[in-house]
């Protein structure tokens, strides 16, 4: 079936993207075609909003199929559930996320900060030897998703779930912190920082929690040509918290708006 407008899949929600003065009715029509040629998919919804605010939301509308906004979406050997208004979730990311998983290395202790419902965290954890991953975010709503989805992947026992501001949040790790009777680490062997697209780098978060041979990946956005300024600031904000790195990689994850990037820094403290 060719279909001119274009869609993301979650698993049994499929989110359209109408142009603007598409009718009611035309966008009905395209909802039950795709709903009859596409199995998997249950329910169409509208984004009428892309994300906004910290905590990352976007805004969509039912069109057609079983009247939900729960998602239940299956990649990389894992699922995830979520609510697709209330939380972050983006299956774009996956190749990034089964990226990370593989250079993850046997008894690691991982972080990753801003961790939305966990596919960060719940890839890492059935894809490599991780010892165990911290997920860090201020979400509530996306916490609870986050423990949920942990225990529908029997991770469990690998990921821990921390509610609240990474800047609160690591200030505690510091002074030593339990989480489920387990203390957490003080520093890590990597940092993931999938970061929500604000301006807050929490680079000097990431320094604080870093020891020698920290592997950080970095997430920032911005233009082809603006990508030497996003090192720089990673330099700065090193330099500031008194460290050396050592940059391993500058990689585009992917085009979020015309001529606009996700950058991924790797970098390495030294
Ligand atoms: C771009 S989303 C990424 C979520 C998840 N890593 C993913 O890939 O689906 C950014 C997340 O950061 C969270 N967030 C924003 N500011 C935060 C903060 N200061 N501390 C912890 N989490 C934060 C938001 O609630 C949101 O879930």
């Amino acid at each position: 079936m060719k279909m001119k407008t274009p869609f993301d899949a979650f698993g049994n929600i499929a989110l359209v993207k109408f142009k603007d003065k598409t009718s009611a009715n035309d966008k009905r029509l395209f909802a039950n075609k795709l709903l009859r040629y596409n199995k998997s998919v249950r329910t169409v919804l509208e984004k009428i909003r892309g994300f906004t605010g910290r905590l990352r939301k976007q805004k969509t509308r039912w069109i057609a199929g079983e009247k939900t906004k729960e998602a239940v979406y299956r990649e990389n050997d894992c699922v995830f559930r979520f609510n697709m208004d209330s939380v972050y979730f983006s299956p774009r990311l996956s190749n990034e996320r089964k990226e990370i998983a593989q250079k993850i290395k046997k008894g690691d202790e991982v972080l990753v900060m801003f961790g939305g419902v966990a596919p960060y965290p719940i890839v890492i954890a059935r894809n490599s030897k991780a010892h165990r991953v911290y997920s860090v975010e201020i979400s509530k709503e996306a916490s609870k998703y986050a423990k949920l989805n942990a225990e529908l992947n029997n991770v469990k026992n690998k990921v821990y779930v921390i509610q609240g501001d990474v800047k609160r949040v690591a200030k505690k790790i510091k002074g030593g912190v339990s989480v489920r009777g387990t203390l957490v680490p003080l520093k890590f062997d990597v940092i993931v920082m999938p970061r929500p697209q604000l301006k807050d780098s929490f680079l000097e978060e990431a320094f604080m929690l870093s020891k020698k041979n920290t592997a950080v990946f970095y997430y920032d956005f911005c233009k082809e040509s603006e990508i030497k300024n996003i090192v720089n600031k990673i330099e700065l904000a090193a330099k500031k918290s008194g460290r050396k790195i050592k940059i391993l990689k500058i990689k585009k994850a992917g085009e979020i708006a015309p001529y606009k990037y996700r950058i991924r820094v790797d970098f390495k403290v030294l």
